[in-house]
């Protein structure tokens, strides 16, 4: 798919007007890589990761949840391969200093930024590597964690021994992990602080191929129908052998068209046992499992399927980004699937000044927001503002409280308009059906 910069543009400048998406300490002139997630941007990502949670772990019997500790033992880094191996191609430019990840590069000779030439490529590892206590010395090292999957194999041993899981199983985590890329652009895409939703699924070796297929449905799935994105942009591609992690030994990718071209949205990856493995012998604790119904003692295979929060909240937010003309104007609306969008319905009373209306209108947000908590008020300027400022958040309903509400049409009385945002339809709606009927909407 071709770059649509000029849709990234408008993209970013949504997210800063309403609140979705700012630059990181940005009253300092910012910090390059990071991003702050304002109140609809929190909301939008916390769906997602709510969908996610209940997709592969509460509805399921196989899965565990944990959330471990950001900064591990220095040891766990060493066996993982993170420190010897974790490593980008950085080239300078022996002109203008500027630095580039040489595997981004087209020309590997001139400097894209002033057309000078390119020093040789040298590794470069992408942990931050900070000191724990007083003391700094090699003792004291500690890395921020680059991918959360290590907080779950160093905790392998606590579920099997405290829930005693049988094969295969899983284990779910929700959290940050920390890069330090060599030229973090294209906004959330490319971060230095990013969150993550890793499994490490555990399985019998003879049977990685059937898991591996089962989860790169599920990943497929979980964008399409929990999500709702456009299913001609989703690309599964297989990662060749030089491109995999040093821990991989088989890896699709899932790409999406980005406004910045078709490029990677999530992975899938078969570990094998290399990480149990690993921190067996590095640990010196036993991390084998013994199948109790074949009498047989191994290393569990594992299947990993990651995904990276920002960049599913960027495919949400340039999947549904959508122009049209209304009343000779252009109007801009976010076109999320209900499930997903950070504001369910706004309630309006069609007068701000009218204290009945307001009266009633409030009692209708109230009841709402007590069944459904993702409900904003929303009494600013006339009903047409208030339309178009619901659209670009994504607001799949507008419900405005009016005259016939209160009974000027008497056989309207106790009903309500309820607004749709992509066909601009309205519907009257009776106000004791409101709740159910903004609840069925949702689920779809
Ligand atoms: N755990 C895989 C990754 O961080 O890419």
């Amino acid at each position: 798919m071709a770059t649509n910069e000029g849709l990234m543009e408008k993209i970013v400048s949504l997210c800063k007007r309403r609140g979705f998406v700012y630059q990181g300490s940005e009253i300092y002139g910012g910090l390059a890589g990071t991003w702050d997630y304002g109140p609809l941007g929190v909301a939008l990502k916390k769906n997602i990761e709510n969908l996610w949670w209940k997709r592969f772990v509460l509805d399921r019997e196989d899965v565990y949840g944990v959330d471990a500790a950001i900064l591990m033992n220095q040891e766990v880094w060493k066996a993982s391969g993170h420190v010897g191996g974790f490593n980008d191609p950085m080239v300078e430019c022996q002109k203008c200093k500027h630095r580039f990840r040489e595997d981004h590069l087209e020309d590997k000779e001139k400097c894209p930024d002033c057309g000078g030439k390119l020093g040789a490529a040298r590794q470069f590892n992408m942990m931050f590597k900070t000191q724990i206590g007083a003391m700094e010395d090699e003792t004291s090292v500690s890395y921020l964690r680059p991918e959360t999957a290590q907080g779950i194999f160093v905790n392998f041993k606590n579920i099997l021994d405290t829930f005693h899981p049988k094969l295969p199983f899983g284990i779910a985590q929700i959290g940050k992990a920390f890069r330090n890329e060599i030229a973090p652009r294209d906004f959330i895409f490319r971060v230095r602080e990013l969150e993550q939703m890793e499994i490490e699924y555990f399985v019998r070796e003879s049977e990685w191929k059937k898991h591996f297929d089962y989860f790169l449905d599920q990943q497929t799935a979980f964008l399409e129908q929990d999500l709702g994105l456009t299913k001609s942009k989703i690309h599964p591609v297989d990662v060749p052998a030089e491109d995999r992690a040093h821990y991989s030994k088989h890896s699709i990718d899932t790409e999406f068209d980005f406004p910045i071209g078709q490029k990677e949205l999530l992975g899938l990856a078969y570990r094998t046992d290399y990480d149990l493995g690993a921190h067996t012998k590095a640990s010196g604790t036993d991390l084998s499992y013994y199948d109790e119904e074949a009498k047989e003692r191994f290393v569990p295979h594992v299947i990993e399927p990651t995904f990276g929060v920002g960049r599913l909240l960027l495919a949400v937010l340039s999947d549904a980004y959508a122009e049209d003309e209304q009343n000779g104007e252009t109007r801009v609306f976010l076109k999320f699937k209900p499930s997903v969008a950070p504001v369910k319905a706004a309630v309006f009373p069609l007068l701000k000044n009218k204290p009945e209306l307001v009266a009633y209108a409030r009692e209708v947000y109230q009841n709402l927001k007590r069944d459904i908590p993702q409900i904003m008020w929303d009494d600013n300027g006339n009903v047409g503002k208030r339309y178009r400022r619901q659209d670009e958040i994504g607001t799949p309903f507008c419900i405005t409280i009016d005259f016939d509400t209160l009974g000027e049409t008497p056989e309207m009385k106790d009903t309500v308009t309820v607004r749709d945002r992509d066909t601009g339809e309205q519907e009257r709606v009776v106000v004791a059906e409101l709740s159910s009927y903004v609840q069925r909407k949702i689920a779809g």
